[in-house]
């Protein structure tokens, strides 16, 4: 995580690096820092906490200059103090960093041996100070940047700044992601296009192990081997960049909100009249089985998906948290075809599961929200979720056009392996299509939601119960919950509770059922009425049948529309997302960037 943004400008550089960090504020936000360099002069300022508290510093002690290098960080190795907030300085050298420097601690003592000792708790200072040594030792600052780059092992990205260099950046790339982009007689650095929206949309993404000398000139780039590369020049479309809050108080409301409207264009794309509409070369006839890799909100996304892989093309699915797979190292086999799940497209562990299948199955494929991102450009297919940009750190929006994608490539395979029949199919994609306007008639739960929300913000544990397709959706009801209201919340199976968590329950503890009335509506309920013989909190989310049946003796009810029975969790999506965004307000905590957590985890 960490956002790193560096600029070669011809004015002032202090509020264009703010303003840029604001845009990867997303990806970290425990400290903030800015270092330029003005007629040969480096300095910086760095602040803990917010960005604005670098912007209140900056207003008393402003940094002038041309050129400068900016960081907003996601702590890592060190506590989020002004002495571990970047840029790291050591003598002429400044750097910013996101990534993890893995033998940083290796390198501290070949330092010490020279005599030379950090003054941070960080692993991004050993790069400043390797290089900073070098230079003492005669290099020049390319030579040594270069030289200490080679020292280094970890993921990261990183950028260089010198005393006494106007012209001069240095920017490499190993695991994490880094743009170049052009501008005229200017040019910038940063962790995403977003970060350089308003300078430029002319971008060059660097490659794995590419380092490169920037100069307002221009950029030269080498690769890991040191042989010059040519990188292409893209117009990135940046359109969707600039992003408001549009009256709401929060962006996560914003983009609940906004979700009849996303799941309608997603649909327009990949349900449009003529039938589905996905890539020819996504061919599920000769597949063996499906594994389907995700970290958080997208791996419950996966999890909904298998539900509807196995049952439209009786088809095996497997699906794994990202950072277990990977190292699990799992036997591949090359009919097998792997799914990618990622918002941000740069998830550190998702990255890596991708690269470790890319050899060894038939297809990878990604499904992301940020087409120029990692994920989809290294996967042999990718497809866009068309969300639009997602501010809040909390997904949403995300998480819904993930599962409608999702969906409609599980009727692509149903159909593609002859499972189910044109009169099924579309039925189905109707279903689908009936999705918006369902979406919309749940929005309008907002208000006795947020009353609920208020009885929901005194708990100090919560349980989310659902069954079949609707259990990963407990799940993701009591992440949501957790991320943005810091409440304890379980999502369990609902015929999983009394194997233990049962053993929780008592007239303290609110439990969450989401349970449309389907083929398994009186199992649950069952379960329910194991919870209310318990004097449990049942709050019962269902539809107009579901809460006729079964509604008395729970504590709240919410009513939702009826749903064809496998694509209920896009629908509960909502009420799940409104009850943890209210729960959060009534606790009058930071919605839109919760402690301790970035919108894009860059780090393993
Ligand atoms: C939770 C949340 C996270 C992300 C996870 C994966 O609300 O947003 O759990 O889902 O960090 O991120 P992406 O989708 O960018 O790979």
């Amino acid at each position: 995580m960490c956002g790193i943004i560096g600029v070669l400008g011809n004015h002032e550089v202090s509020p264009l690096l703010v303003e840029s960090l604001k845009r990867l504020e997303y990806r970290g936000y425990d400290s903030a820092g800015i270092a330029t360099v003005n007629n040969g002069h480096l300095d910086r300022r760095r602040a803990v906490g917010k960005l604005v508290n670098l912007s209140d510093l900056l207003v008393h002690e402003p940094l002038a200059g041309k050129s400068g290098i900016g960081h907003t960080r996601w702590a890592t190795h060190g506590a989020a103090t002004a002495g571990n907030a970047h840029p790291h300085r050591s003598g002429p050298v400044a750097v910013v960093h996101n990534g993890i420097i893995e033998n940083f601690r290796e390198l501290r003592a070949e330092l010490a041996e020279a005599g030379i000792s950090p003054e941070t708790e960080t692993d991004t200072e050993t790069v400043a100070l390797l290089t900073r040594m070098f230079m003492d030792r005669g290099m020049g600052p390319k030579e040594a940047a270069v030289e200490a780059l080679g020292r280094l092992e970890g993921a990261f990205a990183l950028l260089w700044l010198f005393d006494g260099e106007d012209d001069l950046m240095i920017a490499a790339r190993k695991g994490s992601p880094l743009a170049i982009g052009h501008g005229d007689g200017e040019m910038f650095v940063g962790s995403d296009a977003i970060a350089l929206a308003p300078m430029t949309d002319r971008i060059t993404y660097l490659e794995e192990g590419d380092y490169a000398f920037v100069t307002r000139a221009g950029a030269e780039i080498f690769d890991a081997s040191g042989r010059r590369a040519n990188r292409d020049e893209q117009r990135i479309d940046l359109g969707q960049a600039q992003v408001e809050k549009g009256g709401y108080k929060h962006f996560m409301a914003k983009e609940i909100a906004e979700q009849p409207v996303v799941l309608a264009d997603a649909l327009r794309h990949y349900l449009p009249k003529s039938g589905l509409n996905m890539p020819d070369e996504l061919d599920f006839s000769n597949i063996d089985r499906i594994i389907l890799i995700a970290c958080g909100t997208a791996h419950y996304a996966c999890a909904v998906a298998k539900y509807w892989f196995e049952e439209f093309a009786r088809i095996p699915c497997e699906i794994d948290v990202a950072s277990e797979f990977r190292y699990r190292e799992p036997p591949l086999s090359a009919r097998s075809l792997a799914i990618f799940v990622s918002q941000s497209g740069e998830t550190a562990d998702t990255l890596a599961a991708l690269r470790y299948c890319a050899e060894n199955v038939a297809k990878t494929v990604a499904v992301v929200n940020v087409p120029s991102s990692s994920i989809a450009r290294e996967a042999d297919i990718a497809l866009p979720i068309l969300a639009g940009i997602e501010v809040g750190v909390a997904s949403t929006k995300a998480f819904t056009a993930q599962l409608l994608v999702l969906a409609v490539m599980a009727l692509k395979a149903g159909r593609d392996r002859g499972q189910i029949d044109d009169e099924i199919l579309s039925a189905h994609t109707e279903a689908l299509r009936s999705l918006p306007g369902l979406l919309n008639q749940a929005m309008s739960l907002s208000e006795p939601i947020a009353k609920l929300a208020e009885s929901l913000a005194e708990a100090q544990d919560i349980l989310f119960l659902g069954r079949g397709p609707m259990y990963p959706l407990a799940l993701e009801g009591a992440l949501k919950l957790k991320e943005i209201s810091y409440i304890h919340a379980e999502g369990y199976a609902s015929g999983e509770l009394k194997h233990g968590p049962i053993a929780l329950i008592d007239r303290s503890v609110p439990v969450i059922v989401m349970a449309p009335h389907d083929r398994l509506f009186d199992k649950t309920v069952s379960n329910m009425q194991e919870v209310m013989a318990r004097h449990g909190m049942v709050l019962l989310a269902s539809d107009a049948k579901g809460l006729q049946i079964a509604g008395d003796g729970t504590w709240a009810q919410i009513q939702l529309p009826e749903i064809a029975e496998p694509f209920a969790p896009i629908l509960y999506a909502v009420p799940a997302q409104l009850l943890a965004y209210h729960t959060a307000v009534a606790k009058g905590t930071d919605v839109d960037q919760p402690r301790n957590l970035a919108k894009s985890v860059t780090v393993e």
